[in-house]
C-alpha cells in the first residue's frame, strides 16, 4: 500500500480534524503518501485532491470543522458519476480510501467497497450518534456538551423572567443530543423522534412544574413528531394560558467548536486504526467504540441498522421531576 486517499462529507463534527491528523501522521509513520479530497465525494468526482504534508495537520487537533471541507453529494448515487470518481481514484494510484462521517457517507462507502476494488473503511463522524455499530460517534460528545453550555445560560434568564423555554437542538432522526441534554441539564420535560409526544401531559407537567419553579426548560430535538418548537408552542399555548412560552432554535452552533478531549482522543484512535485495517487487508469495514475498545462493523449492517437512545433516560428524567 503506498497511496491512502482520505475524505469528510455529510455534515461535519468536531474532531473531524483530529481523524484527519490522525490518519496523515500515521500514513507518513508507515512511509504511505496521505492524498486529502476536498469536499466529500463530491471532491473524488471532481479529481480535487492533493498529497498531505505533516505541515496540513499541524495544530489543527483542537479545531471544529474540516480542514478538507465536506458537502453531501447527492450525484453520488448516479453509478456513471461513481465510475468517473473510481477512475480519478486509480489515475492518482490511490490503493485505499478512508471516509469519514454519518449515515449518508457510508451508503457510498458501501457502494463503492463493492464496485471499486479499492479497500474502504468508514469512521463515524456526525454529532447525530445514530450511527449503528458504535457506542459514540465522532463529535456528538462535544455537541452535547455545546448544547448543555447553552441551556445552561438559557436557565438563567427563564428563571428570572418565570418563562418556559423550548429549546430546539439537531437530531432529524435521533433523540441522543435531545435526550442526553435533557438528563444532563435537568429540563422539565424532552421530546425526541422515537416517542409519541403527549401534548396535555406536556402541559399538565408544565402547569405542576411552575407550581414551585415558575420557569421551564422543555428541550424539542428537531426530528421530534410534532414538528419542532415553533409549531409545538404553537399547539400548546391555547392550553398554557397566562404562561410566557418563548422558542429558541440552536442550530449550526451545536456543530463546531474546538472538540472535547473525549472526541480528540475517539478520532485520533480511530484515525490511526483506519490505516493499520489497510495495511491488514480489510475491506468495507467501519470503525466503532465499544466501551474502551475499537471494533468493526461491516459499512453494510452499519448503513442498514440505526443507534437508538436507551429510553430508561425517560423514566430517570421522571424521578428527577419529583416534587412533594
Ligand atoms: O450532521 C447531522 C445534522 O447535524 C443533523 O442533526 C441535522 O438535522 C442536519 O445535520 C443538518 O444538516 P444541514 O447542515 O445540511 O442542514
Amino acid at each position: 500500500m503506498k497511496k491512502i486517499a482520505l475524505l469528510t462529507s455529510g455534515g461535519d463534527s468536531p474532531g473531524m480534524n483530529a481523524a484527519i491528523r490522525a490518519i496523515v501522521k500515521t500514513c507518513l509513520y508507515y512511509n504511505i503518501i496521505p492524498i486529502g479530497i476536498r469536499h466529500g465525494y463530491k471532491g473524488m468526482v471532481q479529481a480535487d485532491m492533493f498529497e498531505m504534508k505533516y505541515s496540513d495537520v499541524d495544530n489543527i487537533i483542537h479545531t471544529g470543522g474540516t480542514i478538507l471541507g465536506s458537502s453531501r453529494c447527492l450525484e453520488f448515487k448516479n453509478k456513471e458519476t461513481r465510475c468517473i470518481a473510481i477512475k480519478n481514484l486509480l489515475d492518482n494510484c490511490v490503493d485505499g480510501l478512508v471516509v469519514i462521517g454519518g449515515d449518508g457517507t457510508f451508503t457510498g462507502a458501501s457502494i463503492l467497497a463493492s464496485e471499486m476494488g479499492i479497500p474502504v473503511i468508514g469512521l463515524p463522524g456526525t454529532i447525530d450518534n445514530d450511527i449503528y455499530g458504535t457506542d459514540h460517534t465522532i463529535g456528538y460528545d462535544t455537541a452535547l456538551n455545546t448544547v448543555i453550555e447553552a441551556i445552561d445560560k438559557i436557565r438563567d434568564t427563564a428563571s428570572s423572567h418565570h418563562r418556559i423555554f423550548f429549546i430546539e437542538v439537531m437530531g432529524r432522526h435521533a433523540g441522543f443530543i435531545a435526550l442526553n441534554a435533557a438528563v444532563a441539564s435537568g429540563a422539565e420535560s424532552v421530546l425526541i423522534p422515537e416517542e409519541i409526544p403527549d401534548l396535555n401531559q406536556l402541559v399538565l407537567q408544565i402547569q405542576n412544574q411552575n407550581k414551585g419553579k415558575r420557569s421551564s426548560i422543555i428541550i424539542v430535538a428537531e426530528g421530534e413528531q410534532e414538528g419542532g418548537s415553533i409549531e409545538l408552542i404553537n399547539k400548546v399555548s391555547p392550553m398554557l394560558e397566562g404562561y410566557d412560552l418563548r422558542p429558541t432554535v440552536l442550530g449550526h452552533i451545536q456543530r463546531g467548536g474546538s472538540p472535547s478531549a473525549f472526541d480528540r482522543i475517539l478520532a485520533t484512535r480511530m484515525g490511526s486504526f483506519a490505516v493499520d485495517l489497510l495495511l491488514d487487508g480489510q475491506n468495507g469495514l467501519m470503525i466503532g467504540s465499544e466501551g474502551d475498545k475499537l471494533i468493526t462493523t461491516s459499512l453494510e449492517t452499519a448503513v442498514k441498522l440505526h443507534n437508538t437512545p436507551d429510553l430508561d433516560r425517560l423514566k430517570l428524567l421522571k424521578k428527577m421531576l419529583t416534587r412533594h
